[in-house]
């Protein structure tokens, strides 16, 4: 189709309120995700002060057949946030929507704009007194808007669930520049489709989250965290039963952790040591949020571990006894995606199998990969408490460096039809977290039926007609 000639960029810069980014050197950073995999070309980058600034920019675009490319921190791992290189692309940033524009302790709901950060949100909530317990590493640059646009996961989802069952209402400009203003902050509400559950995961394909009202829960009196070295994921799951039978809904966190997830740790940040004398295979970061104080949680935490010994279920386990002690647990963890990312090129995977099936999953998969690909490391980590892995293959140790990059990522697509077909057949999601975007995009018709992908072709030309918004992102073409 003939697309109409671009008119002078002076028409957009003139249709808002905001800054308009033209220049490349400034254009760069808005044209690569956070893993540097994806490179992109944008006409401009529009960050508007406003939410009609944002809907002007997007009939901007619609009127002259330019993509709409939402973007809030651009810490998305798939892909999802960078423009094609077709060149007829805004990249539309949130940065500038930065307001928390309501909070009610009694209804425990907070209003946000989608260009505050998770941290920013966090922050707002505790100092009324509550919490929004979405957590995940990234949250000090990555936005409400792109957590909602991704249906974002993190630590705390065991307990708490992920960002779709923390939000309670949207304003969104649609892809004609219209605002539905949908910002109820109701638990019930059954008045016809749940338009909300449309955009929340659409990864910027539907239409610009520009505010939403997210449940909030109240603050625990007290959080503990322990980790416990195992000898693998069995172990661990058997740990998670009794973790959960003698914490119930105060368990709020689980994670797994292979040994060489901490061993890139330290390799990478030397400060940051496995807490154990001795290494083990795996490792499992778990926290308790106690509503009764921190002697009990902390009791609590002690028998489960002391049980745990005693049945042999675990090799050794260590209860922090402070929040700097705490703190120095989380940061084993949270420094593993950048560790991996330092370490060189890997071949990441984010997926889920239900819960019981981890086990078999992981060894199953290992054997394969192992005898298709000698030599291979996997960085095995993430919300085992949830069924999501970040099942991830770094290169043999003697084939790291820059000049192997290009023969170790020619192996990504068989890497991954192993790694998938194994999650398929244990019933299981090739992107539980991290959304499809460019990374996933063809894959996933390969796992998901005809009608499936008949009925969200349906539902995107639907609700972008012109097919502006994001495009290349979640469907495959055609
Ligand atoms: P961006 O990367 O800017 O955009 C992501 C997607 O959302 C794109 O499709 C974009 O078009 C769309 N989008 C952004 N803003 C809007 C908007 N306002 N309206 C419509 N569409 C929009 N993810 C997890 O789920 N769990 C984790 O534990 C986790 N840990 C991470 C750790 C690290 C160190 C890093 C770097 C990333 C991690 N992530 C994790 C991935 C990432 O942080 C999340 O996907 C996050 O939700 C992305 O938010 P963002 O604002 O950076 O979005
Ligand atoms: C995490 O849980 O740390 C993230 O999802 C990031 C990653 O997969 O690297
Ligand atoms: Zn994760």
């Amino acid at each position: 189709m003939d697309l109409p000639a671009l008119p002078p960029i002076d028409s957009l810069r003139g249709a808002f309120a905001g800054r308009l980014i033209t220049d490349p050197r400034d254009l760069e950073p808005f044209l690569v995700d956070w893993r540097r995999r994806y490179f992109g070309r944008a006409i401009a980058a529009a960050i508007p002060d406003t939410v009609e600034g944002v809907a002007a920019v997007v009939r901007w675009c619609a009127a002259h057949r330019v993509a709409v490319v939402p973007q809030g921190g651009n810490t998305g791992m798939s892909g999802a946030a960078t423009p094609d290189d077709s060149g007829r692309s805004v990249v539309l940033s949130l940065a500038r929507l930065k307001r928390v524009r309501a909070i009610d302790t009694v209804n425990n709901s907070i209003t946000v704009e989608a260009g505050c950060t998770l941290a920013e949100v966090r922050a707002a909530a505790q100092a009324a007194g509550r919490l929004f317990p979405l957590s995940l590493p990234s949250e000090g640059s990555c936005t409400i808007g792109g957590n909602l646009s991704t249906n974002a996961g993190g630590v705390a989802v065991l307990r708490y669930g992920n960002a779709r069952e923390l939000c309670l209402g949207l304003e969104v400009v649609t892809a004609d520049g219209e605002t539905w203003h949908g910002l109820r902050g109701l638990r019930k509400d059954n008045t016809g489709y749940d338009l909300r559950d449309l955009f929340v995961g659409s990864e910027g394909t539907l239409g610009v989250i520009t505010a939403a009202t997210l449940k909030l829960y109240p603050l625990p009196a007290a959080q503990v965290t322990a980790m416990a070295a195992l000898d693998d994921p069995h172990a661990a799951l058997r740990l998670l039963e009794q973790a959960q039978s003698a914490l119930g809904s105060s368990l709020t966190a689980f994670e797994l952790i292979s040994d060489l997830c901490l061993e890139l740790v330290a390799k990478h940040f030397p400060d940051h040591r496995r807490p154990f004398a001795q290494p083990s295979p795996y490792y499992v970061l778990l926290e308790t949020s106690d509503s009764e104080g921190e002697t009990h949680a902390t009791a609590a935490f002690e028998a489960l571990m002391e049980r745990a010994l005693d049945t042999g279920i675990v090799r050794d386990a260590v209860v922090a006894t402070s929040g700097a002690q705490s703190r120095a647990l989380w940061a084993l963890r949270e420094l593993i995606s950048e560790a991996q990312s330092a370490t060189g090129n890997n071949i990441k995977h984010d997926v889920s199998v239900p819960i019981s099936s981890i086990g078999d999953f992981v060894e199953r998969t290992n054997a394969e990969l192992a005898q298709r690909f000698p030599g291979i490391r996997l960085v095995v980590f993430g919300h085992l408490g949830d069924g999501n892995l970040h099942y991830n293959v770094s290169p043999p140790v003697d084939r790291c460096g820059p000049e192997h990059e290009a023969e170790f990522l020619a192996l990504q697509p068989a890497i991954n039809r192993v790694t998938h077909d194994s999650v398929h057949a244990f019933g299981g999601s090739i992107s539980a977290e991290h959304g499809l975007g460019q990374l996933r995009r063809d894959e996933s018709a390969r796992y998901k039926s005809a009608i499936e992908m008949a009925l969200m072709r349906r539902v995107k030309q639907a609700l972008d007609p012109l097919g502006i918004m994001n495009p290349g992102k979640v469907l495959p073409p055609g």
